[in-house]
């Protein structure tokens, strides 16, 4: 290993040799402890077949190749005791031997405002994609509760030995696997019907390492352990004090997991680069059981497909290595609204920067005109490094004309005076447009604000747990003369918003230049060329749908998506807040990439252990539904096309 300097430990015990971050990764299973436990043996993928030997379907609780009781229980022990079989909270709400009133209200109310969700092995912030099987309601009248998508086992990990005994038990078993962190996944990514779960969510370290060098990189680091949460590292940041690296925005959200394989936006994204764009090398226990180091140096394929292939497919990471800039990020910013309705005094999110209050705009055409303002307006704040949220919602049942407008312009490193600047142009458009509103005066945070990872959303059927479909708008719609394609996209929206639905978009362009070294990552290129990330989302809570109603809704949600699919062929969309039916996924989420993506799944996980819906390889296996029904994880996971 190279020379470190002034190393800031803020969680763990960290390890500096042999590859190990953190203490953690020090106790790894051996042959030692599997002696003739023969199903937690290690796998290899040179010898195993080159074509899939296994059982049509992964074996379900009740199947006669489903694991004894006391199979189980050798897991356990090899596991130190780590084997949970946890029902869903839920259970409290309905009639049965769980069933209890005060947990019941708990659970729908004050611990909402906890971290009780965030903190429990099955539970996903999405509620209808794992099968929406045991929501915690207080009238449950006609619904009933059951294990469902949720697994059967959790593995609460704590050693990546843990981890290399249930892949092995997994694999060789041929038992469904989930990877488990936060639960944000927004099709439920992380659980799955009859699985056994691995859950990183209490392997917890974050390092600052002042000088640190791989490769052609020199330069300020950090070891991020796979269960750290955004708010953990902004209170690293916060207490370290000069160091800055780029995580999610939402502080519940998993920096060490889905956010950073997948992609990963967050406010320095136009600056900096994704989070799969910081990594300089992966620790990761494979498909075979194996404990192994992905960098420049090793294993490349897998560093390649770690960096934006998605989570949940190629290994379970256990800690990484990414850049850090030696030095405190201030973000100047602004937040304003325009509304066609009653205007309200004060809004309750206006993330963290002074809010003017809305400006009621009655002319909805004038309306329309700024939010093309706004959106033409987009290319100018990612230039500048920065990021903007213009947001549109329709307020009241669809139908209703009335909508408000939220946006945020927020730029990394800018003083408040030249963000002023900056903006005034877009007011002065405004103006124009015959909006009576001048240019804000920004206001500058720190990047890093601490917290205690409670956030607003955090809890099944919050305001984020809903059905939405994304869409990623290419810089070519800023093109000199393609102003009417702008114009048109536009129009979609308008359209979607006038039929009920909240349409939000993020402007932010993580380009190759602003990624920086080392490169070469699985990012999708749509995500190199963007300008716009726009999310076209359905306000009314789906999980209480039955499948059928549920397809019928998607169905629709859908159609207003074709609408901007055609206005971007051979675009793409963002895998981490993944469409479960997105059309032709592969070319959606990794374009170019996709072949050497798969070939790289295959060479590494010729099991199909690592399954998620939308993920690469995820077209060899399917869950299995009822004609006519939306896809959840409630169902088992079979291949397709036979054995
Ligand atoms: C409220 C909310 C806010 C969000 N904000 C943002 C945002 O600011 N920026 C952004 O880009 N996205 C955001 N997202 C989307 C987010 O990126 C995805 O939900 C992402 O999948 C979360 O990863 P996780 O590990 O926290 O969640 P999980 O649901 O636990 O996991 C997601 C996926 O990653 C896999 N995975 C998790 N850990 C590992 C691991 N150690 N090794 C291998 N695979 C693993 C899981 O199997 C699963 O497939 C947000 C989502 C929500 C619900
Ligand atoms: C895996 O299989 C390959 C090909 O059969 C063999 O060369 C290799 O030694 C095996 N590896 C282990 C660790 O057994
Ligand atoms: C695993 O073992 C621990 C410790 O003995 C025990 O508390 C736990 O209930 C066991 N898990 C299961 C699923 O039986
Ligand atoms: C409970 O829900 C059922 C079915 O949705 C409904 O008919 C009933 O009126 C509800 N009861 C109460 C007390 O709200
Ligand atoms: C999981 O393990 C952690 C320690 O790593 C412990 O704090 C936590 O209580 C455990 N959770 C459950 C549900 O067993
Ligand atoms: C970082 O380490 C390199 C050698 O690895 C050294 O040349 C350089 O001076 C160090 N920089 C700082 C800021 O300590
Ligand atoms: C950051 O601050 C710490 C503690 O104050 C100090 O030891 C370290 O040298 C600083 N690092 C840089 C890159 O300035
Ligand atoms: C514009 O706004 C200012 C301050 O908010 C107000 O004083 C002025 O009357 C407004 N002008 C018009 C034409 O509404
Ligand atoms: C107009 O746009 C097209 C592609 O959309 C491009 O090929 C062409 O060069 C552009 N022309 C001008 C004058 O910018």
């Amino acid at each position: 290993m190279k020379a470190q300097v002034a190393p800031i430990l803020l969680f763990s015990a960290s390890i500096h040799c042999l590859g190990f971050n953190f203490a953690y990764e020090s106790l790894q299973l051996t042959n030692d402890h599997i002696l003739d436990f023969t199903a937690i043996q290690f796998g290899n993928a040179s010898s195993a077949p080159k074509t899939y030997q296994g059982p049509r379907c992964k074996y379900q609780p009740g199947d006669p190749s489903w694991p004894s009781t006391s199979e189980w229980a050798s897991l356990n022990a090899s596991l130190n005791g780590h084997l949970l079989k946890p029902e869903p909270p839920g259970s409290a709400c309905y009639p049965g031997p769980k069933y209890d009133a005060d947990t019941c209200a708990f659970l729908v109310g004050p611990a909402r405002a906890t971290r009780f969700f965030l903190d429990d092995p099955l539970t996903s912030l999405v509620t209808w994609g794992e099968g929406a099987t045991c929501l915690p309601m207080l009238n449950t009248t006609g619904r009933t509760c059951a294990q469902g998508g949720f697994p059967v086992y959790v593995v609460n990990a704590s050693s990546v030995r843990d981890i290399q005994t249930a892949v092995n038990f997994a694999r060789n078993r041929d038992i469904r696997l989930v990877i488990k962190n936060t639960g944000h996944d927004f099709i439920a990514k992380s659980t799955g019907r009859g699985s056994l779960s691995i859950w990183t969510h209490f392997l917890k370290g974050m390092e600052f390492l002042a000088n640190y060098s791989t490769g052609e990189y020199v330069g300020a680091a950090a070891r991020v352990s796979a269960g750290i949460e955004a708010w953990e590292a902004y209170n690293a940041m916060a207490i370290a004090g000069n160091f800055t690296v780029v995580v999610p925005l939402d502080p519940s959200v998993g920096y060490g997991g889905g956010w950073t394989l997948g992609g990963g936006h967050g406010p320095l994204a136009s600056l900096y680069g994704l989070g799969a764009d910081q990594v300089l090398s992966m620790n990761i226990v494979t498909a075979e059981g194996r404990f192994v180091t992905a960098d420049l140096n090793q294993n490349r394929d897998l560093f390649f497909a770690l960096r934006g292939g998605g989570g949940g497919t190629f290994g379970i990471v256990t800690s990484m290595m990414v850049k850090a800039w030696p030095k405190r990020t201030d973000i100047s910013g602004v937040t304003y609204y325009f509304t066609t309705g009653p205007g309200q005094s004060t809004m309750s999110d206006s993330r963290g920067y002074p809010a003017v209050p809305p400006i009621h705009i009655p002319d909805p055409e004038v309306f329309w005109r700024a939010y093309r303002i706004y959106l033409t307006f987009a290319d100018e704040i990612v230039n500048a490094g920065g990021f903007g949220f213009g947001d549109v919602t329709p307020q009241g049942p669809a139908g209703t004309t009335t909508y408000l407008f939220a946006s945020t312009i927020t730029i990394p490193g800018m003083s408040a005076s030249s963000t002023k600047k900056f903006l005034d142009p877009l007011f002065s458009s405004y103006r124009a447009a015959g909006i009576n509103l001048s240019t804000p005066d920004p206001a500058t945070v720190l990047y890093a604000q601490r917290g205690a990872g409670v956030t607003p959303n955090s809890f099944p059927g919050a305001s984020s747990d809903r059905l939405l479909i994304t869409r990623l708008l290419p810089r070519r719609l800023w093109a000199n003369n393609a102003s009417e394609q702008l114009a048109a996209v536009a129009e979609v929206n308008r359209a979607s918003a006038e039929l009920g639905y909240r349409v939000t978009t993020r402007a932010y362009a993580p380009t190759a230049a602003a990624a920086g070294y080392p490169g070469d990552g699985a990012v999708n290129p749509a995500m190199r060329d963007m300008v716009v990330h726009c999310v076209t989302v359905k306000r009314e809570a789906v999980d209480v749908l039955a499948p059928r109603e549920l397809l019928v809704e998607h169905a629709r949600l859908s159609a207003r998506v074709d609408e901007l699919r055609r206005l971007t062929p051979g675009g793409g969309a963002y895998f981490n807040e993944a469409d479960r039916l997105e059309p032709g996924f592969q070319q959606s989420f990794w374009g170019k990439h996709y072949d050497r993506l798969l070939a790289v799944k295959r060479a590494v996980d010729p099991w199909g252990l690592f399954w998620v819906p939308t993920g690469v390889g995820s077209e060899d296996w399917e869950v299995v539904k009822a004609e006519g029904e939306m896809p959840t994880q409630d169902g088992p996971l079979c291949r397709i096309g036979g054995v």
